[in-house]
């Protein structure tokens, strides 16, 4: 029998570290989980005006994201617990160093293996959020996990968040080909 529960809820969603500057150059990082891919090559992610990262999205307009790996996971924890407008080392405390994105004026955060490089279309402000809107501009991902020149999924320790167990969990193994497997009820 199907129970009808209280709340509905999409998951797992992706967990993305997004990198900013601030108007001193210093860089910033948080965690979100309320985001996704948008067609082929825009970005929609879900911003409280409270953070730091939102002030430096709004000056600068431009921003990166890297995906989440279980090998830096509690830096990547640590960057969505405190704010950067209150910890000013946030970065160095959880092991994290930057090289500026030569595409945007955004820092790549060196440890995360895969960054894309975004520009914001639009900026929706509302109910003390700010839903942005961009571009992929760019990509960014160490040799390392690249497989005939795509990032290879299989070699990143990818992670997602599980929004009901608020939890990390990580990526198994192909369940199936994508546009494939149901052919065979052609
Ligand atoms: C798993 C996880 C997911 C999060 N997702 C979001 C999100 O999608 N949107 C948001 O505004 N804050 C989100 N946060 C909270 C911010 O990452 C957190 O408040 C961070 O400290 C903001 O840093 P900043 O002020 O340096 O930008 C999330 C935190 C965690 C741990």
């Amino acid at each position: 029998m199907k129970l009808s529960l209280e709340k509905g809820f999409i998951t797992p969603h992706p967990v993305l570290i997004i990198g900013t500057y601030g108007a001193d150059g210093r860089p910033d990082a948080m965690n979100a989980a309320w985001g996704g891919q948008i067609g082929g090559s825009q970005i929609s992610i879900s911003l409280s005006n409270t953070h730091l990262t939102t002030d430096n999205i709004k000056l600068n307009r431009e921003f990166t994201v890297a995906f989440a790996t279980a090998d830096q996971l509690a830096a990547c924890d640590y960057v969505g617990l405190v704010s950067g407008a209150k910890v000013s080392d946030k970065l160095d405390r959880c092991g994290f160093t930057v090289t500026k994105s030569d595409k945007v004026n955004a820092p790549v955060i060196d440890q995360l293996p895969v960054t894309i490089e975004c520009r914001v279309i639009e900026l929706q402000d509302e109910f003390n959020e700010t839903r942005v809107v961009a571009e992929i501009v760019g990509l960014k991902a160490d040799e390392e996990v690249v497989t005939d020149g795509k990032v290879d999924i299989s070699k990143l320790g990818l992670v997602v968040y599980d929004t009901v167990g608020k939890c990390y969990r990580a990526v198994g193994d192909v369940a199936g080909g994508a546009w494939n497997i149901g052919r065979k009820f052609d």
